[in-house]
């Protein structure tokens, strides 16, 4: 299993230390979750948050957008140093333009669904995608319940993408313990996206417990 510890419930006091407790644990990249206030209702991290932790740390940084224009704002996030973006099909950008976009750039791009978006809705895309995120809880906050009825999504969509040969990544992101990783790993996923799980506690054993899964 690959593990993305997302830094928005670590001690950003201490980021530096905390992105080296990360690189120590083995994490295979770096989830920062960006706010908008619009798409989400909270506001969090920023361009300046990415400098600070490309400075620190050689992990790819992912650059979750929780922004209303995606197709506006990641060019700011290239520049500050991130390596991959995921984007939402629900926000206002046409999403498979902003993934042809970031990809002739050179960049590795997601897409992102919510909760309530059904696999469907994206499935004559998602190949052109390196990365599917399935958010396990309505994005806004770190600390919310795992929604287990994401796992069949999870499931449909992993043999969607084994049934047509497709090379795009699953990743799950909001909620994720060790429990619930479980399930994940269970049924098809690739990739953990985990904040508070693993920033409340040792953070260097949490990723390789992940990890193992
Ligand atoms: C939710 C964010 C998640 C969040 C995960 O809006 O996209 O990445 O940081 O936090 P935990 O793991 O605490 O649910
Ligand atoms: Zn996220």
């Amino acid at each position: 299993m690959l593990v993305s510890p997302s830094i928005i419930s670590c001690d950003l006091a201490n980021l530096g230390s905390e992105l080296k407790k990360c690189e120590r644990g083995g994490a295979d990249s770096i989830h920062v979750d960006i706010m908008d206030g619009h798409f989400v209702p909270n506001i969090a991290l920023g361009v300046e948050t990415v400098k600070a932790a490309k400075r620190s740390t050689s992990i790819p940084l992912e650059i979750h957008l929780m922004v209303e224009r995606p197709d506006i704002y990641w060019k700011l996030f290239r520049d500050a140093g991130g390596s991959r973006f995921l984007v939402h099909f629900e926000s206002q950008a046409d999403i498979a333009r902003l993934g042809a976009e970031t990809k002739k750039e050179g960049y590795k791009v997601g897409i992102a669904i919510n909760p309530e978006t059904r696999f469907s809705a994206i499935s004559d895309i998602v190949g052109d995608f390196d990365y599917l995120l399935v958010m396990s809880v309505h994005p806004g906050f770190s600390g919310q319940k795992f929604i287990d009825d994401v796992i069949p999504k999870v499931k449909e969509s992993s043999e969607f993408i084994s049934r047509n040969k497709l090379k795009t990544l699953i990743e799950v992101d909001g909620g994720v313990n060790l429990e619930k990783g479980k399930l994940c790993a269970a049924s098809g996923a690739n990739i953990l996206a985990s904040a508070s799980y693993i920033f409340s506690s040792n953070v260097e054993e949490r990723i390789q417990d992940l990890k193992s899964l």
